[in-house]
């Protein structure tokens, strides 16, 4: 039982949270600090919510489907920290939130002063209800909300100098571009092919600063995860439960999520190669525990290799697949055929072993498992990615092109060699490149 005499106030919890977010390099910018210092995030969150969890650096649900899903959330106050940072938020900015909850907004009014302004648009009227009784409560008034799609963005603001995005979008809609002032900035959570980053967007202005071009270019991205867009611009995964022959409660212990249209497999044939046998191998590509490979999860989904994500809930997973089935995370990524899969997996080097680690360092290799017909030939393809992009270390570059120029994207793309992944939409497509060569013909064949 907390003993409130000693529990600390929301003053308390707020400052130790921003002293937190700007120790761990969130926070670098002395406004949106003093946002995070002043912001009753309290306010935001559902009644009943403990102080102590309004101020954990963690995402608050407020809103689930009937199914549990969640629809609505104040996100993690690392990332809307990041987020407002790659946006280059200021004084006197005027910008458009894209998904509402109020206290990213309040953030936002704090960061633009009184001579900016901040629109929040949200599609569920209940969070606009909830955003806009928060933001009176806690003394932003001035912050405009509006119940909409913002597929659309919301034009009676435009131009705005940031346009924020806090849902998962698979899909660049012309309106955020076009309600961007010349030298704005967009910033979105992109899905391509189903993995998501924090995408700061600049007009592609072809070397002048007033962005004439027609497309948008990336200056910065960041590994991120959001509540999926609703209405006109939803573009749901396909969710491929490989269980298989489970029938006793086991559905959905393996499912593959494939965001792409071009990538065609035979469910029936991958849960039925996930029986075994299996085929290990490894890439010789090591690590130290605690690194992040971000780069390398965006590297794999850019190959040009047909792809996917597997979730697995291992713990019924060691049950229903009799330990064979064993990835060393919840969601990994995949390479697939139509009847076999290879998935990304890391094992720890044996630190008993002479010369093996310098002493007192776990180091970490990859491999893969790779199951069905074609399991070392697709297991060999991702360890061959893995070493590719060990050699090169490369930075992707990422534009966004209106649909009607994608047959130009994709014969640039064959014209230098270059890995690009594409990622055509409705409205527009996502161009992602290194200037690493692709893999081998040998990984490819
Ligand atoms: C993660 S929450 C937003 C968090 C919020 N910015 C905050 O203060 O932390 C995502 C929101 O996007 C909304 N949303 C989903 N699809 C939308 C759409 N097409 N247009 C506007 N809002 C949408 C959801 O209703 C949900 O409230």
């Amino acid at each position: 039982m907390t003993d409130l005499a000693t529990a600390p106030t929301a003053d308390i919890l707020r400052h130790q949270l921003a002293d937190a977010l700007v120790a761990a390099g969130a926070i670098t910018s002395p406004d949106v600090e003093r946002a995070v210092r002043t912001v009753p995030r309290e306010v935001f969150a559902p009644p009943g919510t403990s102080l102590a969890d309004a101020y954990a650096d963690d995402v608050v649900i407020t809103k689930r489907r009937a199914d549990g899903q969640p629809t609505s959330s104040v996100s993690a106050p690392w990332l809307q920290a990041r987020m407002i940072e790659q946006a280059g938020v200021g004084p006197g900015s005027r910008v458009l939130e894209v998904g509402s909850g109020g206290y990213n907004a309040a953030l936002l009014a704090e960061v633009v002063g009184p001579t900016g302004a901040v629109t929040s648009v949200d599609i569920d009227l209940d969070v606009i209800g909830w955003a806009r009784r928060g933001l009176d409560a806690a003394g932003y008034p001035q912050v405009a909300t509006v119940v909409g799609d913002g597929e659309h963005g919301h034009l009676p603001g435009a131009p705005y100098d940031a346009i924020i995005v806090t849902v998962e979008t698979a899909d660049i809609p012309p309106a955020w571009r076009e309600q961007l002032a010349p030298t704005g900035v967009l910033v979105a959570p992109v899905r391509m092919r189903g993995l998501t980053r924090s995408v700061a967007f600049t007009r592609d202005g072809t070397g002048d600063s007033a962005g004439s071009g027609d497309g948008l270019v990336a200056r910065s991205l960041l590994m991120c995860g959001f509540v999926p867009m609703q209405g006109q611009g939803s573009i749901p995964e396909q969710h491929l439960d490989l269980t298989g022959g489970g029938g006793d409660g086991g559905d959905g212990v393996v499912v593959l999520r494939v965001d792409d249209d071009t990538t065609t497999v035979d469910p029936g044939a991958l849960a039925e190669a996930l029986r075994g046998p299996r085929s290990d191998v490894w890439s010789g590509i090591t690590l130290p525990g605690n690194t992040s490979f971000e780069t390398l999860l965006l590297w794999l989904t850019g190959q040009p290799v047909p792809y996917g994500r597997l979730f697995v809930d291992r713990d019924r997973a060691k049950v229903h697949f009799d330990g064979l089935l064993a990835p060393f995370a919840n969601v990994s990524p995949a390479f697939l055929t139509a009847d076999s899969l290879a998935y990304l997996v890391l094992r720890k080097l044996d630190s008993t072993v002479p010369g093996a680690q310098p002493p007192g360092e776990s180091r970490w290799e990859f491999g893969a498992h790779g199951f069905g017909p074609d399991a070392t030939l697709v297991a060999t393809m991702l360890c061959d990615a893995v070493r590719a992009w060990d050699r090169h270390a490369p930075d992707p570059h990422i534009a966004v092109h209106p649909a009607s120029a994608a047959t130009d994207a994709a014969s640039v793309a064959a014209s230098d060699g270059a890995v690009r992944l594409l990622v055509p939409r409705r409205h527009a497509t996502i161009v992602v490149s290194w200037s690493a060569p692709a893999l081998t013909s040998a990984a490819t064949a």
